[in-house]
């Protein structure tokens, strides 16, 4: 701790979370942050300061005696960066329960009012997605992002605790788990060369749309595992729900049956939202006063009752029964479109369900083939407002149906070897799901675009 220009020493350099948790009133202080706000009267300026440790502003007081006011108008507005020092003083009648009455600063950046960009208190949050390397300045995104931080850091607590081993597969893979062919080519050729043979690594290679074939694979030695991890498609709907680069959590378990799992994946959703609504009450309540002023309840909801369990099949008669007319027609074989999702979950059930057996067509190659030869052990976790937040299903792990399923598909074997192998050595029933992060996230902060809740989107047509 170095004592500032002409300060006495010892001076405390403190966060301003920390003033709000024990405020050292009286004490001579040191504060680094960003301007929110200021406002200049006759003999004082008052200046609301943030540092990025509490959605809170400490507010700052300047006496013009003290500190010019030429030098405060020409150097302190919204954005500038600065240090200040000064004594903690409290006031029991003001909204704030304390202030630092400065003694003197010294200015880190200058942020030019006239081209700064962030200078209304509150702006679009479409006008921020064009600007987005400054959202972070914002209390909104500030609230977003802890929220996003202390979810990732619940999920891995929960996973580790029920003895979840953690692992990292690759990013770079030669094979397209999810079938859907959204995949991003990694390639070192020239875009005249077209001979794969030739490329990097001897053949065609992409990002990877999901973790699971890899963590199929391991699961197969150390039992339970989870993965969390950004994951890439190159999905060209231009949606609020779609990002072409996300992050998403994959528990794989050996021994798990669809049942287990569906349990699993409950109990994980209803500790991850229940740990945030413990620990950033803060965040939620400042999100809710400014998005979604059903956010308390929505999250409170959500708790209250088990999540409905609706068969594919027993979804599909509800929808033919409920009497709408929905844009996408409805029949067995079809998929849920967010139309007929939402009617289930926000009107039928009005709580989180889940679909599951699923049609054999319009799901994943990897998918257990049920004993009616028709559906498969696979499920859907759907979320008022958002729509699917997890996918997951128990495996084939049946070397000879699998291996079927493959090839009427017309998949490349060669490509899932290493995948083919864990049911010719030792296979067990296994199963697993993926939760999209950004999803969850949607539903826990009251955005209602994926855009927002991730730093740096990447979705099609836009790098933000
Ligand atoms: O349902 P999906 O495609 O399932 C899988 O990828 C499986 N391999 C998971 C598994 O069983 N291990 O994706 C899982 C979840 C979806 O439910 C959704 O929440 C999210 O990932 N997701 C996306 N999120 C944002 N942008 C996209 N383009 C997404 N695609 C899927
Ligand atoms: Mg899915």
């Amino acid at each position: 701790m170095q004592p500032a220009r002409g300060l006495p020493s010892p001076t405390l350099y403190l966060g301003i979370a920390e003033l709000f948790q024990s405020p050292p009133i009286g004490e001579k202080l040191i504060i680094r942050g960003w301007i929110r706000t200021r406002r200049t009267t006759r003999q004082v300026s008052f200046v609301e300061l943030y540092d990025g440790s509490t959605l809170r502003s400490l507010q700052v007081v300047m006496a013009h005696e003290q500190i010019p006011v030429e030098r405060i108008e020409s150097e302190l507005h919204t954005g500038s960066s600065l240090e200040v020092w000064g004594t903690l003083q409290a006031t029991p009648n003001r909204p704030q329960p304390f202030e630092l009455v400065a003694e003197g600063y010294q200015l880190y950046g200058q942020a030019d009012p006239e081209v700064y960009p962030l200078q209304k208190k509150a702006h679009s949050l479409e006008f921020l997605r064009e600007i987005a390397h400054l959202r972070p300045r914002t209390r909104t995104f500030q609230a977003v992002f802890r929220i996003r931080s202390g979810v990732s850091f619940a999920i891995h607590q929960y996973f580790q605790e029920q003895g979840f081993v953690y692992v990292h597969t690759p990013i770079l893979t030669p094979s397209d788990c999810e079938g859907a062919g959204q995949l991003f080519r990694v390639t070192t050729l020239s875009p005249q060369e077209t001979d794969f043979t030739k490329d990097f690594f001897g053949r065609t290679a992409y990002l990877t749309v999901s973790g699971q074939l890899e963590g199929e694979q391991l699961a197969m030695g150390l039992g339970k595992i989870y993965t969390f991890g950004p994951t890439f498609r190159a999905e060209p709907s231009h949606t609020p729900r779609h990002l072409a680069e996300f992050w998403m959590i994959e528990p794989e378990m050996a021994f798990y049956d669809l049942t287990m799992t569906m349990d699993l994946a409950e109990d994980f959703l209803r500790s991850i939202i229940r740990h945030t609504q413990a620990h950033f009450s803060e965040e939620l309540q400042f999100l809710a006063e400014r998005y979604e002023p059903q956010l308390l309840t929505q999250i409170e909801n959500v708790l209250k009752e088990s999540f409905l369990r609706l068969s594919y099949t027993e979804a599909i008669e509800l929808l033919e029964k409920s009497g709408r007319r929905f844009e996408y027609p409805v029949y067995w074989g079809a998929d849920l479109q967010a139309e007929h999702e939402r009617y289930l979950v926000e009107e039928y059930a009005r709580r989180p369900i889940i679909v599951y057996n699923y049609p054999k067509a319009i799901k994943a190659f990897y998918m257990r083939q049920n004993e009616d030869g028709k559906t498969v052990a696979s499920f859907d976790v759907l979320f008022p407002r958002i729509g699917e937040v997890i996918g997951g299903s128990q495996r084939e792990e049946r070397y000879e149906v699998l291996l079927n399923r493959m090839e009427e598909r017309r998949m490349d074997l060669f490509a899932y070897k290493g995948y083919l192998d864990t049911r010719r050595f030792g296979t067990v029933p296994h199963s697993g799901f993926g939760l999209g992060l950004e999803r969850l996230l949607l539903f826990l902060t009251g955005m209602s675009n994926v855009r927002d809740v991730i730093p740096f989107f990447r979705a099609a047509g836009q790098m933000g």
